[in-house]
């Protein structure tokens, strides 16, 4: 076993990654590692990548290259590489040839140590990324940032196929966690003192899928409204073709189920869902819209947008903001397609040029800020509960803290209002936040 040496833990991509990298930390501790430290003061540098985008991978690379050149003036320094990219074989050829030490993929993580060991050991490269993954693994340690909030797996993969998406290859196929275990580990999150969990898993509402039980999503969120000492339950990502009417009523029943939900569109027009392979038209989102509006008062939605998929017209296009007018989101995340190979949408031949896709996603996070700060605004005067995190990273001098529909607060108060439920009065609306003080009649 290794001793006295730190680590440092680099991550890229979703909260799955989050996760995931508290999970390596926690592996590393208990090999006797210490960290998580600074990159300049690590010994060994562990990179958890993303490949979701072009740009996920070049911003790894970018890093991945100053790190290199740290370890030429300092010569024992370990890098190593896992993570989604870890499991593209052009990626780990390349990794390869820039002098990584270790690279590992992502059903190899519980191994992460040990590979360490065996480079120390024989000092050669270590390259242990299985093609598909085995069992879940559970009792993995970890190591999680103090705070309110935690992140929960309940299932890793997924089968969706979306034709433009790398995930289902550097994920595998999709399982799910027993409940029994994702139920344990909430409760001994709320004895370490946690007040909110996010689930996660790419599609969570077809959590259950394989378990042998008939037991789905909704059921594990009563479940976990009842444990105590939680108080607020997020969830993400869920996919609109599987939105079930069992999911809202139970996210309107649970008190502890916070009224908000992302559930991406992607597009707006239906020839372009149909090559995405997303399984809904527009008809399809709107209902469930109206329907999530109908039954869980004050719900916010937001939604990931790409533009530019192959062969996504102007009138295409005038359809994804014609969408967007209509449901109004109260957020959205907005992309520049990229084209990953190994993907069905790669070998499209209808690519669109990048000066179209950009001035696309001006015009399309135009529209959305303006929707956003709209709604925000007619938010002023209105009284929220704000469970308060700490201070504001943008006004040091000032608390920040979320909605129970996820919409960020900035206001004024005492430092012993951290980790309390507060209810605020808002004064502002901006695009990305509001703006409040403790309201004084509660
Ligand atoms: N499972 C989740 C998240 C997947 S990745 C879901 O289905 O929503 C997060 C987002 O990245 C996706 O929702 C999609 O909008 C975007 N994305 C995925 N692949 C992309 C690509 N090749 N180009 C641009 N955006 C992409
Ligand atoms: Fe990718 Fe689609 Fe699966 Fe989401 S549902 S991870 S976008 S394939
Ligand atoms: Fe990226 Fe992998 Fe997540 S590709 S978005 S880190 S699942």
């Amino acid at each position: 076993m290794q001793t006295n040496l730190t680590y440092h833990v680099e991550t890229y991509g979703c909260q799955m990654n989050v996760r995931d990298s508290e999970i390596m930390a926690g592996l590393m501790d208990r090999q006797g590692y210490t960290g998580p430290v600074p990159a300049e003061m690590a010994d060994i540098i562990i990179f958890n990548t993303c490949s979701v985008r072009h740009s996920a991978e070049n911003k790894v690379y970018s890093k991945l290259g100053e790190y290199l050149k740290l370890k030429r003036q300092k010569p024992g320094l370990i890098v190593a590489f896992g993570g989604c990219m870890a499991q593209l074989p052009e990626v780990v050829a390349k990794v390869k040839r820039l002098g990584v030490n270790v690279v590992f993929g992502t059903y190899n993580l519980h191994e992460l140590p040990h590979l360490i060991e065996e480079y120390h050991q024989y000092k050669h490269r270590v390259v242990r990324v299985w093609p598909g993954h085995r069992e879940v693994i559970e009792n993995l340690p970890s190591h999680r940032k103090e705070g309110l909030s935690a992140f929960v797996n309940i299932m890793y993969g997924c089968n969706n196929f979306c034709s433009y998406c790398i995930v289902p290859y550097t994920r595998g196929r999709e399982r799910s966690r027993h409940p029994r275990d994702i139920i344990r580990e909430v409760e001994q999150l709320a004895a370490d003192g946690f007040k909110e969990v996010t689930l996660l898993g790419q599609n969570v509402n077809s959590y259950g899928q394989g378990l042998g039980d008939s037991y789905d999503f909704a059921d594990l969120l009563l479940m976990a409204d009842k444990i105590e000492g939680i108080e607020r339950i997020r969830f993400t990502t869920s996919h609109p073709k599987d939105m079930s009417d069992k999911l809202i009523d139970v996210m309107a029943a649970g008190d502890k189920l916070c009224e908000h939900i992302h559930v991406p569109l992607q597009a707006g027009s239906d020839r372009i869902l149909n090559r995405m392979n997303r399984g809904y038209n527009r008809e399809h989102y709107r209902q469930l819209v109206q329907r999530m509006r109908e039954r869980i008062p004050g719900v916010a939605i937001s939604s990931d947008l790409i533009v530019g998929f192959p062969g996504e017209s102007e009138e295409d296009f005038r359809q994804t903001l014609d969408m967007v007018r209509q449901v109004r989101f109260d957020a959205a995340f907005t992309f520049l397609y990229s084209i990953r190979s190994g993907t069905r949408a790669a070998t499209m031949d209808d690519q669109v040029e990048l000066e179209v896709k950009k001035q696309r996603l001006l015009q399309l996070n135009q529209l959305q800020y303006d929707i956003a700060l709209a709604i925000n605004r007619s938010l002023e005067g209105s009284i929220a509960e704000v469970l308060v995190e700490g201070p504001s990273k943008t006004n040091p001098d000032r608390l920040t803290g979320r909605t129970r529909n996820n919409r960020i607060v900035i206001f004024s108060g005492e430092d012993t209002l951290v980790g309390q439920r507060t209810e605020i009065k808002i004064t502002k609306g901006k695009t990305f936040s509001l703006f409040g003080e403790i309201w004084a009649d509660q």
